[in-house]
């Protein structure tokens, strides 16, 4: 196994705001350190809990970013040009007080997230003149109990053709993530936002991907897909009828014990993300007046499962 040593010249330890920092490293915030140590360009990494540095294991790779991870936004000397914003939508406000400590006019925050929503969630906790850029992650990454990061893909992001872009290719330039910038996000957003509608499945019935062979979970898949291209279409994205049924085969030929993180999760007994995921597409369909009754009913038992009572 080839082991990447840790150097961290430019990390946060040194007394001054490292050019790019990262808040929330698990799963995707620990990948993104990872291929910038990979180049030389290791990050400041500011996180919840203290840790000496990040382990990413990337196939036989064994990559070891050098930390410490600060967990006191206090401490932090300034804003930084570019900021990726990783930790779990359902954790935003707790992060707040990063976003004031690292931002300012001349950064470039990018918010590695699931959703359609980024810019209006993160942008009330930032302060003026922060640039915040949203991101579609399709790389799966998996954070393991003894806090390691398992890179399941080859990184890859989509961002938007907009102010902020340049500057977060820039910063990536060079490492093994791909980032594609697309004149038209709405259109891959939400293709991505119904994948994860429909991986919410998974997370209601407890079972991984082979749980879609089900001919009535498939019907059910379907149908909620088709309420959920309804929605995306009246929000502004360009997705042919062909694509319910293109994520329905997608989940039905990938390995019957693929999970996804609203699964882990749920497993884990973590709050889910089922808002950003899931009400968005029953909240914009009223919005549009477009009935959505079997999204109401998946987002009504996420909702209970993740906050309860009970
Ligand atoms: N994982 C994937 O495969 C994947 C793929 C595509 C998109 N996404 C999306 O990417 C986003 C991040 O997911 P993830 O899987 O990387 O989540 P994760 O592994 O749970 O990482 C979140 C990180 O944020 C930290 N954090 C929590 N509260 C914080 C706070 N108040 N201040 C600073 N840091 C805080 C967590 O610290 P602790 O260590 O203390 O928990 C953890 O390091 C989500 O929106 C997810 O849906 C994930």
């Amino acid at each position: 196994m080839a082991v990447t040593e840790p150097q961290n010249p430019h990390g946060a330890a040194r007394g001054h705001t490292p050019p790019v920092a990262i808040i929330g490293p698990g799963a995707i915030g620990a990948t993104i350190a990872a291929v910038l140590h990979e180049v030389g360009r290791s990050p400041g990494l500011f996180g919840r809990t203290a840790r000496d540095g990040l382990e990413v294991f990337a196939g036989e790779e064994r990559i070891l970013v050098p930390g410490p991870v600060l967990t006191d936004p206090a401490a932090v000397e300034g804003p930084a040009e570019v900021v990726f914003l990783a930790v779990k939508a359902t954790q935003i406000a707790a992060a707040a007080p990063w976003l004031t400590a690292l931002c300012g006019p001349d950064t470039v925050l990018c918010v590695l997230q699931n959703g359609v929503e980024q810019t209006s969630t993160v942008s009330p906790h930032v302060p003026p003149g922060t640039v915040v850029l949203p991101s579609v992650v399709w790389f799966p990454a998996q954070a393991e109990a003894d806090g390691s990061v398992r890179l399941r893909a080859e990184p890859r992001l989509t961002l938007p053709e907009a102010t902020g872009a340049e500057r977060v290719v820039e910063a990536l330039q060079g490492t093994r993530c791909t980032v594609e910038v697309s004149s038209d996000f709405a259109s891959v957003a939400w293709r991505k936002l119904l994948q994860n509608a429909a991986a919410g499945l998974m997370a209601l019935t407890g079972r991984r991907s082979g749980v879609f062979a089900r001919h009535d979970v498939a019907d059910l898949t379907l149908a909620y897909l088709q309420e959920c291209l309804s929605v995306a279409r009246a929000e502004g994205a360009r997705l042919g009828d062909d694509v319910p049924g293109e994520i329905l085969a997608r989940f039905q030929s990938s390995p019957a014990d693929m999970s996804t993180s609203i699964l882990t999760d749920r497993e884990s007994s973590r709050p889910l993300e089922w808002d950003i995921r899931n009400g968005v597409v029953s909240r914009l369909g009223r919005a549009h007046g477009i009935p959505t009754p079997v999204g109401d009913v998946v987002t009504t038992l996420l909702a209970a499962t993740s906050d309860g009572p009970g």
